[in-house]
């Protein structure tokens, strides 16, 4: 490993393998604007197959797929439940009401879920003066709930609390959940209506999300994605890294390890600071220390770059660009946190 800072910021800091930038640099191309990008076009065939879903469409980044499925999902003047702390609620800059015009019936998720009594009460609410719920958005895995994958049984259950109402799962982190609970993609996937994954996270991709669900809402998404300024011409360029990051998920039990051992360190150091190394099955850990801008100052001096995500809750990320020598020096720099 580089004797530069070991950045537990995010999963967002990895950089393009070298087989990535020889992959963008030989990059089949076309104008994806008429839907003639070759490399773009496998990506998402390959995502949706992934996935399996019947459609799916490349955009730049997470956000612009969750909001192109509030968009598509949602109309103006109605309620989508969603879990408080979920990405598109908390971590967004309220692009929903600018995007979409809808508001959150934002929900409690301490441990990652919604409970599927939430949704069945925001149903019956539009009996009683309140806004019609349009849809549910779920977050797996949860990034702040340190990481937390669903398990299908509560999936299902509250896909069919939601009746006929469409669900969209931000599967920032998929892949994650695969590789931590052994449930596949596509099983994830089925009982929700749309689903997006990120490629520019732990899979290393430069740029890159994907957004895939029935033809009909895909096709619609397509044309949201152009009224967002998302549509990208010679996009292959990056779907070609994109279609490597899809051959990295294997390698994320990798982080998943590597984060537990950093989950240890932070309960041997801070006990009663909200992180329970057996709740740590991805690659997130948070706590919240006594103070936690001390523990940032203090680990930034020992070469550790560590992020906070709410006042006081610290965030460590691991990825593929921290190794095993990495995270031995994150765990040293932590022991002697103040
Ligand atoms: C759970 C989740 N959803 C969505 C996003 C948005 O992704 P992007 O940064 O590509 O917009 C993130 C980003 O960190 C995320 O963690």
């Amino acid at each position: 490993m580089s004797s530069g800072p070991v950045d537990l910021r995010s999963d967002t800091v990895t950089r393009p393998t070298p087989e990535m930038r020889r992959a963008m640099a030989a990059a089949e191309v076309g104008d994806d604007d008429y839907g003639e990008d070759p490399s773009v076009n496998a990506l998402e065939e390959r995502y949706a197959e992934r996935v399996g879903k019947p459609a799916a469409l490349f955009v730049p980044s997470g956000t612009m797929a969750n909001q192109i499925a509030l968009r598509v999902l949602t109309e103006a003047g109605t309620m989508v439940v969603a879990g408080r702390r979920q990405h598109v609620v908390a971590y967004e800059y309220g692009a929903a009401s600018r995007n979409a015009s809808v508001q959150f019936h934002a929900v409690d998720d301490e441990d990652g879920t919604i409970a599927a009594d939430e949704v069945r009460w925001a149903r019956e609410a539009a009996e009683y003066h309140q806004p019609a719920t349009s849809l549910v958005c779920i977050e797996n895995t949860h990034m702040a709930a340190a990481g937390a994958p669903w398990s299908l049984g509560a999936l299902e259950a509250l896909c069919q609390a939601a009746g006929g109402l469409p669900v969209h799962m931000d599967g920032a982190r998929l892949f994650n959940a695969e590789v931590a609970t052994g449930i596949d993609a596509a099983r994830f996937s089925a009982p929700v209506t749309t689903v997006m994954s990120c490629l520019s996270k732990g899979l290393c991709a430069p740029v890159g999300s994907l957004l895939a669900g029935p033809t009909e809402v895909i096709a619609a998404g397509r044309v949201e994605r152009k009224r967002l300024g998302g549509g990208m011409r010679q996009a292959g360029v990056l779907a070609a890294p994109g279609l490597l990051a899809l051959d990295l998920v294997e390698r994320l039990v990798e982080d998943h390890v590597r984060a537990k051992r950093l989950a240890d360190a932070v309960a041997d150091r801070w006990p009663g600071a909200g992180c329970d190394p057996a709740a740590v099955r991805t690659n997130i850990v948070t706590f919240s220390p006594p103070s936690a801008d001390k523990v940032l100052d203090h680990l930034r001096g020992e070469g550790v770059l560590a992020g906070m995500i709410a006042p006081g809750v610290v965030r460590l990320v691991t990825h593929h660009d921290i190794d095993d020598e990495a995270t031995e020096r994150a765990v040293c720099a932590l022991a002697k946190a103040p």
